[in-house]
């Protein structure tokens, strides 16, 4: 059996803590840090982008999935989300699906001191991914 990779928490919750201060959240006030690492051992960040027309919001995990892309895509492991007090915040729905897109249901997701890292298929059971829009496609 393989050995469980060793995650670097301490660094993805800093690099969450540092890209919370680059968020950019005038209407809410609550500022939103992302910080995953890939398989190939990069590591990713984002920050939410608030907008005038509120729903138009991006959080922060969307755009960590955008960096992904942009620096070579491949899957991501390990991911820890923080607000601007430096403690964790749960990934809201849309976000679980985003993060299932490129991580799976093994994709760790930090609770830092809550408790063990929980993998994503307990916070999106059941999940429709890409494999079921190869599965039950009509043609
Ligand atoms: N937010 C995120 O960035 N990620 C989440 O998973 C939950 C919510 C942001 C969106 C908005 O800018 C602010 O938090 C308040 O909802």
């Amino acid at each position: 059996m393989a050995t469980p990779r060793e995650i670097p928490w301490a660094e993805l919750r800093a690099g969450a803590r540092a890209a919370s201060a680059r968020s950019y959240a005038p209407y809410s006030g609550v500022r939103v840090g992302a910080c995953a690492l890939t398989e190939d051992g990069r590591v990713v960040t984002g920050s939410n982008v608030e907008n005038a027309s509120y729903g138009l919001t991006l959080c922060a995990e969307c755009s960590l999935v955008s960096d992904l892309a942009r620096t070579g895509g491949g899957r991501l492991v390990a991911v820890s989300v923080v607000a601007g007090d430096g403690g964790p915040l749960a990934p809201c729905g849309r976000c679980r699906q985003l993060l299932y897109e490129h991580g799976g249901r093994d994709l760790l997701v930090d609770q830092g001191e809550a408790g063990a890292p929980r993998a994503l298929a307990a916070l999106l059971p059941d999940a429709f991914g890409p494999e079921d829009v190869a599965d039950r496609a009509s043609r």
